[in-house]
């Protein structure tokens, strides 16, 4: 067989072995990066006089690594075999699937520099000026036509759900990458947002929020739609519902972005328009939970002994909660007690941590092995332990932060009978000190998990080989 023939009819699996790799690997310094800065709220002189390690720039830097690297990198990597698997059919162009992959280390590495050195546009998650904006641009681009490609030229009619998911998170981070980021550059790191006023915090939060509904949710519940079902050995519990769930949750979320703006001075009306979608928004998100965790009918013994599984389970659970939590959030008085405190850091914290840290870790034990030409892990007892340090870790992490943020927002409210308050600021910041000492323990029990995680890797890589995959003759489900 020639060399063409051979790759006509295998998948293209290195692009995802890299991304996979990375995955794990940019989780490890994203979430180290988390750690420190826990430890700098705890103890704001930790590093005192260094610039370049301060919060300011360190804190970007987190939410950049976690979300762009580790999530990103996991969301591509993922993509990229579940489209080849549901498609039958290799990638659309390898040339161009080399450079999204290198493409984005290069983008991530730009971020770690620029964002220490304090080159910021100074919007929240779009903080990259406006060189490596163009540079995310192109990569996006070629990501686009090599997941767009791949599902054109398929060799099954039907679509998958899965990919509807990844589809809709591609096509809508590029719409919204494009609009926010625009600016007029006026020098080589510097540019001005091409918004002012509040039509630049509407348009800051229309991305804000649809990245984590199309980045942080729809991306990962593409995950979800492929590797629980290839974990439990079941299939989908309703294909109906996953299409149902899929249009009314990308219709919703569209609209919920004002509720990050409440009590601002945008107009009143636009505010209320965010929080009734943001309600609305509950039952969409639980349609996906709920089928997700029923995929598993007549499976449930399965969680008993399969630690992946029961990544992918529990992550479901913390999305259930979050997006319970996030609804109840955008009501107006509620919001008035919770923004600006730490329970907002908590409800972020369940989802990040919760949800999309164990889907990925979760997708990624499966496919690693896979992917090396391994049966299992190296150590499924390591994946056993990395479970519960990651599950105990989440629930100190984010029980720290609701308990201090319902005490931040009643002790700012507190009013003496003579009108005056009843707290200082700065009692409320001794108050919170033990929930940052508990938060910066819990978060050092993720990262320990994400360490073993990147041993565990480490031993399987070197003890397989990379494995060519044929695409099978014979069209069968994948
Ligand atoms: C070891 C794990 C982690 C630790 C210790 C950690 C710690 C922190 C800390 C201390 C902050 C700043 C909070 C503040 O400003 O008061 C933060 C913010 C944030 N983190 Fe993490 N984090 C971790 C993992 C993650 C992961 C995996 C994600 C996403 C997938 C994530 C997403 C975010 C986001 C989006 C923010 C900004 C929240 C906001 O502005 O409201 N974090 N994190
Ligand atoms: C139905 C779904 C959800 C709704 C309606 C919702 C609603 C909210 C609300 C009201 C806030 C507080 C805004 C403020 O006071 O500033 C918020 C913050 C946030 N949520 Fe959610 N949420 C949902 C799901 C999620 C999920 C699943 C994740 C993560 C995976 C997430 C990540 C975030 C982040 C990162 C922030 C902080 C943004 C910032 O200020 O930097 N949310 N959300």
């Amino acid at each position: 067989m020639t060399f063409a023939n051979t790759r006509a009819t295998t998948y293209n699996d290195t692009v995802v072995r890299q991304f996979a790799i990375m995955t794990v690997v940019w989780g490890v310094v994203g979430m180290l990066v988390g750690v420190i800065i826990a430890a700098q709220l705890a103890w704001p002189d930790l590093i005192a006089g260094v610039p370049w390690l301060s919060y300011g720039r360190l804190r970007p830097l987190h939410t950049n690594a976690v979300i762009f690297a580790f999530g990103c990198c996991g969301l591509m990597g993922t993509s990229l075999y579940v489209v080849q698997r549901t498609c039958q059919v290799r990638l659309f162009s390898d040339k161009l699937a080399a450079f999204v992959f290198w493409g984005w280390q290069v983008v991530i590495v730009a971020a770690a520099v620029s964002l220490p050195l304090g080159y910021t546009q100074g919007k929240e998650y779009a903080e990259l000026e406006w060189p490596i904006d163009i540079l995310i641009t192109l990569v996006w681009v070629a990501y686009a036509f090599v997941f767009f490609g791949t599902v054109g030229t398929r060799k099954v009619r039907h679509i998958y759900v899965a990919n509807w998911f990844y589809g809709a998170f591609i096509i809508a981070i590029a719409m919204l990458h494009l609009v926010n980021n625009a600016a007029i550059p006026v020098g080589f790191m510097k540019s001005y947002s091409a918004y002012a006023g509040v039509q630049d915090a509407m348009v800051q939060w229309w991305y804000g929020h649809n990245a984590v509904g199309f980045l942080l949710t729809a991306g990962f519940l593409g995950m979800m739609y492929y590797f629980i079902p290839k974990q439990a050995e079941r299939p989908v519990y309703s294909y109906r519902l996953s299409i149902v769930h899929f249009w009314a949750l990308i219709f919703t979320y569209m609209w919920a972005g004002p509720h990050h703006l409440h009590y601002t001075a945008l107009p009143d009306w636009t505010q209320s328009v965010g929080m009734v979608f943001s309600l609305i928004l509950l039952a969409p998100s639980w349609g996906g939970m709920i089928n997700g965790i029923m995929t598993l009918s007549g499976a449930w013994h399965k969680l008993r002994d399969d630690p992946i599984l029961r990544f992918l389970i529990v992550s479901l659970s913390f999305y259930g909660m979050s997006t319970f939590e996030g609804p109840m959030m955008s009501i107006k008085t509620v919001n008035a007690l919770s923004h600006y405190t730490d329970w907002t850091i908590g409800h972020v914290h369940s989802g990040a941590l919760g949800w999309v840290g164990l889907i990925t870790i979760g997708s990624m034990y499966y496919l690693i092995p896979r992917l090396f030409g391994q049966k299992q892990m190296y150590s499924m007892k390591a994946v056993e332990v990395h479970f519960w340090t990651a599950t105990i870790g989440i629930v100190i992490y984010i029980a720290a932060m609701w308990i201090a943020g319902v005490m931040q927002g009643l002790m700012w409210r507190a009013i003496n009978t003579d009108g005056t308050l009843t707290y200082t600021f700065v009692e409320s910041v001794k108050a919170t000190f033990p929930f940052y000492v508990l938060r910066l323990l819990g978060g050092v029990l993720y990262l320990s998990g994400m360490v073993i995680m990147l041993w565990n890797t480490y031993k399987t890589a070197t003890a397989g080989r990379s494995v060519t995959v044929t695409i099978p003759a014979a069209v069968a489900h994948a």
